[in-house]
């Protein structure tokens, strides 16, 4: 018998790169992340996090603090977080916080998140807000990092090792873990009945099987990253949620591929994106919030009428978008709340091809690090 493999492709796992296992290694991430942690239908913290009922009833606010991928991870924490538990939500960048003079008193929780649990802006606001008298939860990928030891509560990740630099399912685990926090805040507060809350659990366990349907698109992802690979511009919408997702899909290309891209919000754009849009630029619509889907698709005809070449991302069965773009890419029935987790994964792989048909260097790009435990 003959192997051919060295040892870096055997860690790969039989693809070209670290980004793409990481991709594929989701759905796995995910059921690892949601482990233990739903009994029933019920989601348990205890075991993590030591506040009583009457604290989490008492939480007045939240911070979500983070840096990169992980504070678009916290952008989600912010509608699901107001969404499901009713507490109002606040999202800082890290180096931002830390410096601004934030309003943090007893009352407030603020959420590090953070994949290496090494990031010094991170581990800086987590210990600003500890003297001020935050209490302070980590969400993190690494046991035992600096975030995880100084953190009041921990919410661990098992998203398993990450190589690549540019961050994929450390990104959706945290999606995982912020909706699991949001859950078990909203069982404590009461303000959704039980009956619905199991349901929204329910719906929750099913989106690792959903993730492996969303990567059976994996060469209509390739073919469209191809197309748009010769632009040096382009443009994410998104309205809610897949604003939020829009922002990180945008950095995932710039990352790797070196494509200047930018996400807006798609309400926004008449205050001055629009007047970018000509022929031929690629935007990538997400779709996905059925709550805004009609005010979506009335954005996208605004950017085809000047001439954008539009990929729309939509769920199943949203027949109406079709007739507004050129191509379209579809994720599975889900709800608006868990909409991120799917529809991310096509703009990860968007990314990845778009760096392979570029001929850049997908797990290590230029001028960035892994984890940046420097200011
Ligand atoms: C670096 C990485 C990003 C990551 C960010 C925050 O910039 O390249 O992928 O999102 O740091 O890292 P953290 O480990 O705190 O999540």
């Amino acid at each position: 018998m003959r192997v051919d493999w060295d040892i870096e492709t055997a860690e790969k796992g039989g693809f070209d790169h670290f980004m793409m296992k990481e991709i594929y290694e989701q759905p796995k991430a995910i059921r690892d992340t949601l482990a233990s942690r739903v009994k029933g239908n019920i989601v348990d913290l205890s075991q993590e996090i030591g506040l009583t009922l009457e604290q989490i009833q008492n939480i007045e606010k939240i911070h979500f603090v983070a840096c990169g991928t992980a504070y678009h991870a916290g952008l989600v924490g912010k509608y699901v977080l107001e969404d499901l538990a009713r507490i109002p939500v606040e999202c800082d960048v890290a180096s931002e916080y830390r410096y601004r003079n934030p309003i943090i008193t007893d009352r407030t929780l603020v959420v590090v998140v953070s994949q290496s649990g090494e990031t010094a802006d991170t581990l800086a606001a987590l210990r600003e807000a500890q003297k001020h008298g935050a209490r302070v939860m980590a969400i993190t990928n690494v046991v035992g990092s600096s975030v995880a030891r100084e953190a009041d509560d921990v919410i661990t990740t098992w998203a398993g090792p990450e190589i690549a630099v540019a961050s994929t399912k450390a990104y959706t685990s945290q999606l995982i873990a912020i909706y699991l926090l949001g859950l078990y805040f909203a069982q404590a507060k009461g303000y959704k009945s039980a009956e619905e809350l199991q349901g929204i659990v329910t719906d929750l366990l099913t989106l690792p099987e959903k993730v492996e349907e969303v990567l059976k698109q994996e060469k209509t992802v390739e073919a469209f990253a191809r197309s748009i690979a010769k632009h040096n511009n382009l443009f994410f919408l998104g309205r809610g949620l897949d604003y939020a997702v829009a922002l990180e899909g945008s950095l995932k290309l710039k990352e790797i591929s070196y494509i200047h891209s930018e996400a807006y919000a798609a309400g926004e754009l008449k205050h001055g994106t629009l007047a970018l849009i000509e022929d031929n630029i690629p935007v990538i619509a997400l779709a996905t919030q059925q709550s805004v889907f009609e005010k979506t698709v009335s954005n996208i005809q605004e950017v085809k009428a000047r001439g954008a070449y539009v990929l729309g991302l939509a769920v199943e069965g949203d027949t109406g978008l079709i007739k507004s773009v050129d191509e379209v890419i579809t994720i599975p029935q889900v709800s608006d709340l868990f909409a991120p987790v799917l529809a991310v994964v096509p703009l990860q792989l968007l990314a990845y091809y778009a760096c392979v048909e570029r001929g850049y260097d997908v797990d290590k790009p230029r001028n960035l690090a892994k984890s940046v435990t420097v200011e």
